[in-house]
């Protein structure tokens, strides 16, 4: 390993973990589900230690360690906006507890401005990025091809059948299923074209490579961004929305509680400028202060190279993969896509939950399996027709169809794709009898006890 993959690799926490195998043996694990969490930076647990004795209320006291708790908080809204390059002085950075809830509360932002035009939101789209539109406002699909990727004939198609309706195009800048990185800057160019604007969700684009919402003058400007700390190296439960602090001047608040007004009496409520409006409750500053730290890390170590690092460990696993027989990639158009470190597959022979389970049973390797919260996508790669989802809708006890995912952090390394490929090509030269071995065990319920006893503490 070179020396920048050992630095990569000894930044976050727990890598020399072992977890138990079915045979018994303990073995270091390998964390390949990075698309849903990662693990914690050190310099963000390390934040966290040392801000810890000065942790205290904020914006609600005088007392020094409030004051000092405060004042992180709000400096913390800077270093988020030079991060993905917004307007400090047009947009506002609001703390939320992760990207759901954060395109939750645009939804009912634009809702309550106008809930007679249209949100476009695409075929590709994670749920969080879908079921808030669809119970806030009209909303309509972009369409993606077979392999996948986004129709921009489609969307410029559903720009001028709504004649000016659309308020927003809602997409993603990273598929948590394909990978693929969608032209957000083109996509925004025909939004501003036809009179919407643009929200990307950042959830599986911001960790992985330099993000830039170009200016407000710029028909590329992003108007809303979104994204999760935990999937960044920060745990704790932060996440944001940046967007036209107009929008949020206007109007109450999607939550409603303390912190968000500045008087009410029995006949009145004055509510607070954003961002302060739009953070009902006492502020996740412990949260805020981990992404913080998790943002300086990246920045140390370049976002720019990040992505070439975790780019050749995708190219060489989806080179790996392809070349075990029975396995057949998803969304796989050629090594040269754009695309974030993902890659899903199915394996012909073994229901996908099992194929989880063999990695982790038999090889220590996490990885995730089935609809990834973004079920009309998968059911679309996977070409269910309707009849196939009404039958399992209406078989519920029956194992749902989908896919494997494997997605990298910046601290995966080639040494443990080949650990991944060699269980795969095993997996596939005893897929009948390991399929049935794991079928006996249906859900993570099942896990066997005796493999669940607490590890043993080590000594601080
Ligand atoms: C593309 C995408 N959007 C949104 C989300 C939701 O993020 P969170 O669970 O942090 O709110 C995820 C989570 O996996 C995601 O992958």
């Amino acid at each position: 390993m070179d020396t920048f993959s050992m630095l990569l690799r000894n930044s976050v926490v727990g890598i020399e973990e072992k977890v138990p195998l079915v045979s018994g043996e303990r073995r270091t694990a390998i964390n390949f589900d990075n698309a849903a969490t990662t693990p914690p930076f050190h310099s963000v647990m390390r934040e966290i230690r040392n801000f810890a004795p000065w942790y205290s209320s904020v914006h609600r006291g005088a007392g020094y360690k409030s004051v000092l708790s405060s004042n992180l908080y709000e400096k913390a809204r800077d270093t988020v906006s030079e991060f993905v390059k917004a307007d400090a002085q047009r947009d506002v950075v609001i703390f939320t507890k992760g990207t759901t809830e954060a395109i939750n509360l645009l939804a009912y932002k634009i809702s309550q401005q106008d809930r007679s035009r249209v949100v476009l939101v695409t075929e590709m789209e994670h749920l969080a990025n879908v079921l808030p539109w669809r119970f806030a406002c009209q909303s309509d699909f972009v369409s993606v091809d077979a392999s996948g990727r986004l129709s921009l004939e489609d969307l410029e198609t559903k720009l001028v059948k709504y004649k000016g309706k659309v308020r927003l195009v809602a997409v993603t800048g990273a598929s948590n299923v394909t990978g693929y990185m969608n032209p957000v800057y083109r996509i925004a160019r025909l939004a501003h074209q036809y009179g919407a604007e643009i929200l990307v969700d950042g959830a599986q684009w911001v960790p992985h490579c330099p993000v830039d919402m170009r200016p407000h003058q710029s028909k590329e400007h992003i108007d809303y961004l979104v994204f999760s700390a935990h999937k960044m190296y920060a745990p704790f439960g932060a996440g944001v929305l940046i967007g036209h602090k107009d929008l949020f001047q206007q109007g109450p608040p999607f939550c409603k509680g303390g912190g968000t007004v500045n008087l009410v009496t029995h006949e009145l409520v004055d509510w607070d400028d954003s961002p302060q409006r739009d953070e009902a409750g006492s502020p996740n500053v412990m949260g805020v202060a981990a992404l913080i730290a998790a943002i300086e890390t990246l920045q140390c170590m370049n976002m720019n190279t990040l992505y070439e690092h975790e780019k050749q460990l995708t190219d060489y696993a989806i080179k790996g993969l392809k070349s075990v027989p029975g396995i057949k990639l998803y969304g796989e158009a050629g090594l040269a896509e754009k695309r974030v470190s993902l890659v899903s597959f199915t394996a012909e022979g073994i229901h996908h939950s099992n194929v989880a389970k063999i990695l982790s049973y038999e090889g220590a390797i996490a990885v995730r399996s089935g609809l990834f919260c973004a079920h009309p996508y998968v059911q679309k790669l996977l070409c269910l027709s309707k009849e196939e989802l009404q039958y399992c809708h209406e078989h519920p006890d029956e194992p749902l169809p989908g896919l494997v995912r494997i997605s990298f952090g910046i601290y995966n390394n080639c040494r443990e794709v080949d650990a991944f490929l060699e269980i795969i090509a095993w997996m596939m030269r005893h897929r009948r009898k390991l399929d049935e071995k794991y079928r006996c065990i249906e859900n993570d319920a099942d896990y066997p006890r005796w493999l669940l006893k607490p590890v043993k503490k080590r000594a601080p």
